[in-house]
Order: C-alpha cells, then sequence, then structure tokens
C-alpha cells in the first residue's frame, strides 16, 4: 500500500501569530485574525516538495498544470524551485506548462458545482464552458450563480483539455496537477477523472494545503505542503470572494473580514 504523503502538520489548538508581528497590507489590517503559515515557511516546505517531485516525476518529460486562480502562486515558486534543480543537477528533464480554472466556492462554502475552464485550447474565447454537477451541496446553494447558463449540468470533455490532451496521447507525459488547497476533495476527483481520461504516464497531485474537515471525502493528494485545521484561509493567493489573493502570508480570516468582502 502507498506510504500516506508526508506534511507540516498544523494542530487544531495552533494560536498563529500576531498580525503586528509581521507585514500586512493597511487595506486588510482589520480583516485577518492571525498569520497562520507565515510567506517564508512556505517557501522552504515549497522547496523540499520540489525536490519530492522530481524524486518521483523526474525521469519523463512533466506538464505542471496549474488549477487557477488560488494555485498561482504555489505554481510559480514551485516551478522555480524544480528549475533550481534541474539547472544544478546532471539529470534534468523539460517541463512545459499548462494552466486550468475551477469554481466552486462562494463566500466561505462550496456552491457544489464545479466549473472547469481552460486547458491550452480555445474554450475560454469561445465561451465553451464544462460544467460538472458532481453534489448536491448541504448549504451554500444558489450563492453566486451569477452564470446559470453554465450550470445546467451540461458537460462538454471534449471542448476542454484539448490541447493538453494531444500533447499527452503523443508524448505519454508525466502530468502534475497544482493547487492551492484540498478541502473536501470532491474538486480533485473530478478533475483527476477528468485528466486520466487523457492517458498520460503519470498524474500526480501537489498541494499547498490540505484541510482537516468531516467534510473530506478522504482524497489525499502526493503531495502535501501543510495539513490545516477546518479553518476558511486566505493569502498566497487563496482567496475569499477574489480578495486577500494579494496577501504574503496564509492568514485566517476575521469576521470583519467575512462581512466586508461577502458576496
Ligand atoms: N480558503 C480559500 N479557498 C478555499 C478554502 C479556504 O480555506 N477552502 C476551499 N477553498
Ligand atoms: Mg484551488
Amino acid at each position: 500500500m502507498a506510504t500516506r504523503s508526508p506534511s507540516v502538520v498544523i494542530s487544531d489548538d495552533e494560536p498563529g501569530y500576531d498580525l503586528d508581528l509581521f507585514c500586512i497590507p493597511n487595506h486588510y489590517a482589520e480583516d485577518l485574525e492571525k498569520v497562520f503559515i507565515p510567506h517564508g515557511l512556505i517557501m522552504d516546505r515549497t522547496e523540499r516538495l520540489a525536490r519530492d517531485v522530481m524524486k518521483e516525476m523526474g525521469g519523463h518529460h512533466i506538464v505542471a498544470l496549474c488549477v487557477l486562480k488560488g494555485g498561482y502562486k504555489f505554481f510559480a515558486d514551485l516551478l522555480d524551485y524544480i528549475k533550481a534543480l534541474n539547472r544544478n543537477s546532471d539529470r534534468s528533464i523539460p517541463m512545459t506548462v499548462d494552466f486550468i480554472r475551477l469554481k466552486s466556492y462562494c463566500n466561505d462554502q462550496s456552491t457544489g458545482d464545479i466549473k472547469v475552464i481552460g486547458g491550452d485550447d480555445l474554450s475560454t474565447l469561445t465561451g465553451k464552458v464544462c460544467c460538472f454537477q458532481t453534489i448536491t451541496p448541504s448549504h451554500g446553494a444558489n450563492c453566486c450563480m451569477g452564470e446559470p447558463e453554465l450550470l445546467m449540468g451540461k458537460c462538454y470533455p471534449s471542448d476542454v483539455l484539448t490541447g493538453l490532451d494531444k500533447m499527452l496521447r503523443k508524448n505519454h507525459m508525466n502530468v502534475l496537477i497544482v493547487e492551492d488547497i484540498i478541502d473536501t476533495g470532491k474538486t480533485m476527483q473530478t478533475l483527476l477523472s477528468l485528466v486520466k481520461q487523457h492517458n498520460p504516464k503519470m498524474v500526480k497531485v501537489a498541494s499547498l494545503l490540505v484541510k482537516r474537515t468531516p467534510r473530506s471525502v478522504g482524497y489525499r493528494p502526493d503531495f502535501v505542503g501543510f495539513e490545516i485545521p477546518d479553518k476558511f484561509v486566505v493569502g498566497y493567493a487563496l482567496d475569499y470572494n477574489e480578495y486577500f489573493r494579494d496577501l504574503n502570508h496564509v492568514c485566517v480570516i476575521s469576521e470583519t473580514g467575512k462581512a466586508k468582502y461577502k458576496a
């Protein structure tokens, strides 16, 4: 049996750090409870994850697939560390990148609908969007469904990931999906089954964060930065209704912040 991916485990009673101990943008001064994972610690952990990724996947061309928007910081920093390994070692492999956009959150609740957009084709430009009705939400239903025509449960899998598909079939590549956070795990299960339909040589998932939550379906990524308590966190590209991506540290949002940026 595969061993459980190791991670830095942050306990439920972790107090975090007082905001005054770090540099926080003034516009968020009232909107955060505490600094949970300082930026420097994220970077140090990411450096080690890059080494782990290369050890397991470094035998073949890697397609690194960034899950936008929340994954972009982790993706950029992880790839920078992988590139550093490639240029400082006798053994190196080419890496290409692709980007996919998923959306399932509104305020701090999952809407239960996952929209998949992009993947190296023109689906975003032609307005073709793939929507998977994956779960029946227990709460937050119909929240923020500003694009109801996209949420009819229609699915056009041949319209998404087509560029990626061609590359995977031709070259039998290793796919590394890079995500910011695994919460319930349902989104990643959906994306994984979609990517696997394209027959890559190997698919692995790296997530900066994994949340310990009773809502989890039990999915665990291959590479995990930090395991965190069941709190809503923001910063380092993780958002609350698009805010807080412009914050370096991973922080816990305050009630004031939730109210101020509520959709
Ligand atoms: N923060 C930001 N986005 C998220 C979270 C979170 O805690 N959980 C799932 N998506
Ligand atoms: Mg994400």
